[in-house]
């Protein structure tokens, strides 16, 4: 038996195709270095002590009870809770959570917190660990449930799969994870803090998720996926301009794609542009901070700089030239492994 594991789950980058996963589209993100590490020994008593040691704050509770709470704790609970409607035995343990992605900087911290957390409670109560786009799912169902914002499953699927050197061509859709050689040479990508920090259950993230919802019924779909430009078009506002943005972006994750094949950093960077002025002006997810921040990358002599993850604030990506210049506050990012237990 374990009675000891120790898991991390890094963050993610986003290259191209935002707001395309909870519309059955396509997306292009990679797992990052930075991450989130559990670390857990079992207890005998029954009750799952956490402690969250970033923030100095402490959790209790019975682990065949997991009650609701808010903020972090949220997160740790609805693991618990999650793992055990899955039919997960849980034991008791304590749990030292220390992490490295900035919070509320669209890096995807809360999958990073999800996964690990679950992986070490699975390590830790000798379960069998289910496929990765179970695990997926079942993380996504913690931020859906338990913390309240109706996000899709990009954070989690990148946090699960990430390979070094590659990004990961995710179709929504088949739930194909198709990893796509990310070898940059001298070009590097870097992200940019807007200084505007955000929570997905507090802006309008669930209300973009709703409107696609709703141009969905009023064209008798699914899913966006397979609406054209001419249909979107006919839709009232803000519901055309929001089905634009997912039909355009989806047809920019493959263009990257194909400019990654071909090395094509002035085309990927010219996608990068476009996705920004899509969600800008049609999906109406930015802020004059991000403005500001692109502004300063494309100053700096980026190819391309969009806002990254759900909006209203974040973080910005940028891809920067070999002679770019002085970016302040640029954190380069590369893609890295995805989530493991690294000891037990
Ligand atoms: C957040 C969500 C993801 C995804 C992005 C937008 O990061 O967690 O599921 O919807 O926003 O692409």
């Amino acid at each position: 038996m374990s009675s000891y594991a120790v898991a991390f789950a890094p963050g993610r980058a986003n290259l191209i195709g935002e707001h395309t996963d909870y519309n059955q589209g396509l997306a292009l993100p990679f797992a990052i270095g930075e991450g989130v590490t559990v670390r857990a020994t079992a207890l005998g008593d029954g009750r799952i002590e956490t402690l969250a040691v970033d923030v100095g704050e402490r959790d209790s509770f019975e682990v065949d009870d997991p009650e609701r709470a808010e903020g972090w704790r949220a997160f740790v609970r609805g693991a618990a809770g999650e793992l055990l409607d899955a039919g997960v035995e849980l034991r008791g343990a304590e749990l030292e959570i220390t992490g490295t992605v900035p919070r509320g900087a669209g890096l995807s911290s809360s999958a990073a917190l999800e996964v690990a957390v679950v992986l070490a409670l699975l390590a830790v109560s000798d379960a069998p660990t289910p496929d990765r786009i179970e695990l997926a799912k079942l993380c996504s169902r913690i931020e859906n449930d338990w913390v309240g914002a109706q996000t899709g499953l990009l954070d989690q699927i990148s946090s699960l799969y990430g390979e070094r050197d590659r990004a990961l061509r995710i179709d929504f859709r088949s739930l194909e994870v198709r990893p796509v050689a990310l070898e940059l040479g001298e070009f590097r990508l870097v992200t940019v803090d807007s200084g505007e920090k955000h929570t997905h259950a507090g802006s309008g993230y669930n209300e973009r998720r709703a409107e696609c919802a709703r141009a969905c019924s009023e064209l008798g779909v699914d899913s966006l996926r397979d609406v054209t430009l001419a249909a979107a078009d006919e839709l009232p506002a803000p519901l055309s301009k929001r089905a634009r943005h997912v039909i355009t972006e989806n047809e920019r994750v493959d263009a990257a794609v194909a400019a990654l094949g071909r090395a094509d950093m002035a085309e990927l960077g010219r996608l990068l542009d476009a996705s920004h002025a899509s969600l800008r002006d049609c999906y109406d997810v930015s802020t004059r901070a991000v403005e500001e921040a692109v502004h300063r990358c494309k100053l700096a002599g980026a190819l391309g700089a969009r806002i990254m993850g759900g909006g209203f604030g974040g973080h910005v990506i940028a891809l920067l030239p070999p002679d770019a210049g002085q970016l302040e506050g640029a954190l380069e990012v590369r893609p890295g492994d995805g989530a493991r237990v690294t000891e037990r």
